[in-house]
């Protein structure tokens, strides 16, 4: 069930456990239609070569299998299945049903609904697990990370894009002028103004690279990097579970 965004995006800030995950999944519920044409819009459709570039540092083949989590409209499940081929196994995972139905729409793939702190998924199942724009709302983003961590065979690989700060204070300021004033009047030509201020505004509440890298070695990864791309307002951060990689 979907819970109401509740008036303004004070409501996801304010709300914890519970009540936060249901205030994250109203928002999702809620721009699900137009997530999709809002990203091409914001990013210049640059999203789908980020999601490229993430999959390739999983490092895939034919035929092994990659699970991605907070999968959304299936952007990420598209590149993924390229790189595993017809004979591998492409699984999403969100806890957003309209986000899902629209997945299901453009995937052949399985698609779930689960949380990424608690993943409907056995252990050590995964060649890959990717998050795309996933981790930054999550309510317990340690939790999420040793859950990534469980699913994965050893040796598999964890990839997570999201949106980071620049470490340029020029370049940090003005491209917080424009999230923070741009993107919300993007949004509000669509009716999505509410979700539109929160997004870029969570930006600025999160962890940093550092503090991302930590989390991923305290989950238990290995080999924790991370790189910058567009200038500094996206990062990836990847990593492997320790062990051979077994496919
Ligand atoms: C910004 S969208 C990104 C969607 C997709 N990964 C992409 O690359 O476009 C974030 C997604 O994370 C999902 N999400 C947020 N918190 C979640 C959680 N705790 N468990 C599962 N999904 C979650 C939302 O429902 C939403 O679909």
């Amino acid at each position: 069930m979907q819970a109401e965004i509740s008036g303004t995006e004070e409501a996801i800030w304010t709300a914890e456990g519970t009540k936060k995950r249901q205030a994250v999944q109203g928002m999702f519920a809620e721009i699900a239609p137009s997530y999709d044409r809002i990203n091409s819009l914001i990013s210049l459709s640059l999203h789908h070569r980020w999601r490229r570039f993430a999959v390739s540092t999983l490092q895939l083949s034919e035929g092994m299998s990659a699970l991605d989590v907070c999968c959304g409209t299936g952007d990420f499940m598209i590149p993924l299945r390229m790189a595993v081929g017809k004979s591998g196994h492409v699984f999403g995972v969100d806890f957003c049903l309209p986000m899902l139905q629209v997945a299901q729409t453009k995937n052949q793939e399985s698609i779930s609904l689960g949380d990424a702190c608690s993943l409907p998924i056995g252990s050590n199942q995964f060649d890959a697990v990717s998050v795309g724009w996933g981790i930054r709302n999550v309510p317990d983003i340690d939790q999420a990370h040793r859950e990534a961590y469980r699913v994965l065979k050893p040796g598999g690989r964890f990839a997570s894009l999201d949106m980071a700060r620049p470490r340029n204070t020029i370049l940090r300021f003005c491209s917080e002028l424009i999230c923070l004033k741009l993107v919300p009047k993007l949004g509000a030509l669509f009716g999505k103004a509410t979700a539109y201020t929160y997004l870029p505004k969570s930006t600025l509440r999160f962890l940093t690279r550092e503090q991302l890298s930590a989390s991923m070695e305290s989950a238990g990864f290995e080999n924790v990097r991370h790189k910058d791309l567009l200038l500094g307002n996206i990062c990836i951060h990847y990593a492997q579970k320790p062990g051979g990689r077994l496919s």
